[in-house]
């Protein structure tokens, strides 16, 4: 934490203040003055530390405000922040929040994880991360799904930095996370309206301004409003390789949920171009969850294929796909992570381009086909 912060901590958050300093939490969540909880390793613990009332609490998440310099009461009564020291605070007080101030903050993560880390964890095979390397080389736009917490910003971490150093990249993101590392990096971060209302800065707003910026590709943090159809657009005309996050349960979900939000950017555009659109700009989308046994693992690797089929409804072929296979006593979920047998439409670019990825390498291994056989 830095020094200044440091002195809200030690007064205001006394009571959560070990767990803050505890590198093995990676997020504290405070649920009224007498509730908390912590995760470690992806799961969830209650602790026995609470705040001494509700206008403690209230106090602690005031001062994060202002510290911000933002404020939040009964009529702002949420806030989304991130702290000099990059974790995110999110709060909501009541009313709002019926049982008392509802905190959390979700520290900044200082490890950087790299392809060789998700294949160490077991979230991605090494097979499927050479896959994506060679998507991500022939500059396919990539959309990452998954709920929250579930590694959507660590996953993009890791693509954003496998991204050819020559190009020149925009990075564009409400509260800034992502450290991608590259040769040409520039990163962009929203801007919320003051006491006044005035001096808002959207990622919209940000995303038009990049685009005068002679970027090669353009990585989105988190999509979550109408900025859907500006990276959409941009993806379409000239940005290949572009990048985004998004919250949705399924490859199909997340493309559904683009459209959803490029409704609201621009409810001029009619919804079959808008889909017609999505199909065409978005090339994969690599689903990410958070399992039971706190794991964070790719699930899908999913090819869009860009028309709509004559229902006017997306094409989705899974290239890769987690398999469960079952579960270990101490609760570990065992699977794996596999090529389906479908091979991407850009098999040939692939070829042509002589990128060392075989078409062998789409094929099952056998126990699948012989399980898959059986059923
Ligand atoms: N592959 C992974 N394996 C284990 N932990 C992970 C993995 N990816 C992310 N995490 C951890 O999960 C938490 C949430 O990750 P984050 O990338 O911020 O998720 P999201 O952007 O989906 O909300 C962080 O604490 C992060 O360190
Ligand atoms: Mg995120």
């Amino acid at each position: 934490m830095s020094s200044v912060f440091q002195d809200s901590v030690d007064t205001f958050l006394a009571p959560i203040k070990k767990h803050l300093e505890d590198d093995s939490v990676t997020e504290v969540l405070v649920n009224g003055a007498n509730e908390v909880f912590v995760e470690r390793k992806g799961k969830l613990e209650r602790v026995q530390d609470h705040f001494k009332d509700e206008q403690a609490l209230l106090a602690a998440v005031r001062n994060i405000a202002q510290f911000v310099g933002r404020r939040i009461d009964e009529e702002n009564p949420t806030l989304d922040a991130r702290l000099p020291d990059g974790s995110r605070v999110a709060a909501v007080v009541p009313p709002c929040s019926r049982k008392g101030t509802t905190l959390s903050i979700r520290k900044f993560s200082k490890s950087n994880p790299t392809f060789v880390d998700l294949i160490e964890r077991g979230s991605i095979t090494k097979e499927a991360a050479r896959f994506l390397d060679v998507a991500i080389f022939l500059g396919k736009n990539m959309i990452i799904s998954g709920g929250t917490g579930s590694g959507k910003t660590t996953l993009l971490n890791v693509l954003g930095s496998r991204i050819p150093g020559h190009q020149r990249l925009l990075v564009i993101e409400d509260s800034s996370e992502l450290k991608i590392k590259s040769d040409h990096v520039v990163f962009f971060e929203t801007k919320h309206k003051d006491e006044m209302g005035k001096g808002e800065v959207t990622i919209r707003d940000l995303i038009r301004s990049a685009l005068r910026l002679r970027p090669d590709r353009i990585i989105v943090g988190e999509v979550r409003g109408g900025e859907a159809l500006d990276l959409i657009t941009a993806m379409n005309t000239g940005h290949g390789g572009s990048m985004g996050t998004t919250h949705a349960n399924t490859p199909y979900d997340a493309l559904v949920r683009l459209e959803t939000l490029s409704m609201m950017g621009d409810t001029q555009v009619p919804i079959a171009a808008i889909r017609r659109q999505i199909a065409s700009a978005i090339s994969l989308v690599v689903q990410i969850k958070r399992l039971n046994d706190g794991s964070r693992k790719i699930t899908q690797i999913a090819e869009v294929i860009p028309d709509v089929d004559a229902n006017g409804r997306y094409m989705v072929q899974e290239i890769f796909a987690f398999i469960q296979r079952g579960i270990a006593p101490d609760g570990k979920i065992l699977g794996e992570l596999i090529p389906t047998g479908t091979l991407p439409s850009f098999m040939e670019e692939i070829e042509v381009n002589r990128l060392p990825y075989g078409r062998d390498k789409f094929a099952p291994p056998a126990w699948y086909l012989a399980e898959k056989k059986s059923a």
